[in-house]
């Protein structure tokens, strides 16, 4: 496997009125060429911190990025220069947030947007460059394609004039004009009806097949990331604690928070999974030391208080990676 995206050791802190959130605490995750990667965990352990920088649009302040690489191809996107990262989203990454207002520019309507990105996409890939007509023809065939009802009339809007559902499937849109080589989708189809929302991540992974993209996929539902990617990340508190092969994951979990997620299924929204598991995620003002999960852990030993679990190699694959001393030989 060749690596496209390589996340080394992450720190990402907020500033706050009351201290500093140590929110990611050394995040390592790998994404392959032409990969279907899922990372799955409670809402607040940090996915959308870690998509946001990679593509440098964490706010900082408050955010800071306090340690790590980001390695795009081998090279760091923390050291990158603003126009070297204006042209990786351009060309190369794209994203599809939960929060589809922030995505999407508050004074361009609808049609422009999409405009913007079929007619740069068209032109990047080295084919000739499609007429206005054209574009707005592809424009209204993709937001057809997302379900969007009236979509020729959808172009003329702003995107505050639509529904949370009809901004998803504009950002759902614009994913699938862009022509990009790596795909972020953070809970791309939250806002959509359940009918959907099979529809369009069947859609956005046909996609990627198809162009050989890679793609993250986040998901609250445990069914879709073990139908549609190939490894899968599990994270607790902003940190990994297990990677495997989809079938490897499924089959052995190996994490205690792991095999409490699998459990807990039905209750990974809002809540969290404190119905599956006692106790929350920490507090990130003041997190717990050693492995962040030990104060809800059944299996706390003396060293988990005191020391970070590496990624230790378990199962039976040497891909099945799961950071807990329970898995120390
Ligand atoms: N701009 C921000 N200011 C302060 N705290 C933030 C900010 N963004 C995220 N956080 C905190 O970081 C933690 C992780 O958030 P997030 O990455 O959105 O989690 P997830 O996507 O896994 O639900 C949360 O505790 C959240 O409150
Ligand atoms: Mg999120």
């Amino acid at each position: 496997m060749t690596p496209l995206l390589e996340i080394k050791n992450l720190q990402v802190r907020f500033k706050i009125y009351e201290g500093e959130l140590k929110v990611l605490n050394g995040v390592d995750m790998v994404i392959g060429e032409g990969e279907k990667v899922g990372l799955v965990g409670e809402t607040g352990c940090g996915k959308t911190t870690t998509v946001k920088s990679v593509l440098r649009v964490l706010p900082t302040p408050p955010a800071r990025i306090s340690g790590g690489e980001i390695l795009y191809r081998g090279k760091d996107i923390l050291k990158m220069k603003p126009a070297q990262i204006r042209s990786l989203r351009k060309g190369e990454m794209s994203a599809i947030f939960q929060d589809p207002l922030a995505a999407l520019n508050p004074v361009f309507t609808v049609g422009h947007q999409l405009y913007d990105v079929i007619k740069y996409s068209s032109a990047s890939r080295g084919r000739k460059r499609l007429s206005k007509k054209e574009i707005r023809a592809r424009s209204i065939a993709v937001l057809k394609e997302t379900g969007m009802p009236d979509s020729e009339r959808i172009l003329s809007n702003y995107p505050i004039q639509l529904s949370g559902g009809m901004r998803q499937r504009v950002c759902i849109s614009e994913a699938l004009s862009a022509s990009a080589r790596l795909l972020m989708a953070d809970e791309p189809t939250t806002n959509l009806d359940v009918t959907i929302q099979a529809q369009i991540l069947r859609q956005l992974s046909e996609l990627v097949a198809k162009k050989k993209s890679s793609i993250l996929l986040i998901s609250h539902s445990l069914g879709v990331v073990r139908n549609l990617t190939e490894r899968v990340y599990i994270m607790y508190a902003g940190n990994m604690v297990e990677v495997a092969r989809t079938k490897d994951l499924f089959a052995d979990p190996l994490h205690p928070y792991t095999k409490a997620l699998l459990k807990s299924v039905p209750k990974l929204t809002g809540e969290g999974i404190s119905r599956g598991i006692r106790g929350r995620i920490p507090n990130y003002l003041n997190p717990p030391a050693g492995c962040r999960f030990h104060p809800r852990c059944d299996h706390m030993m003396p060293i988990c208080e005191k020391e970070r679990p590496a990624f230790f190699t378990g199962g039976d694959s040497d891909n099945h990676k799961v950071a807990c001393f329970l898995c120390r030989r």
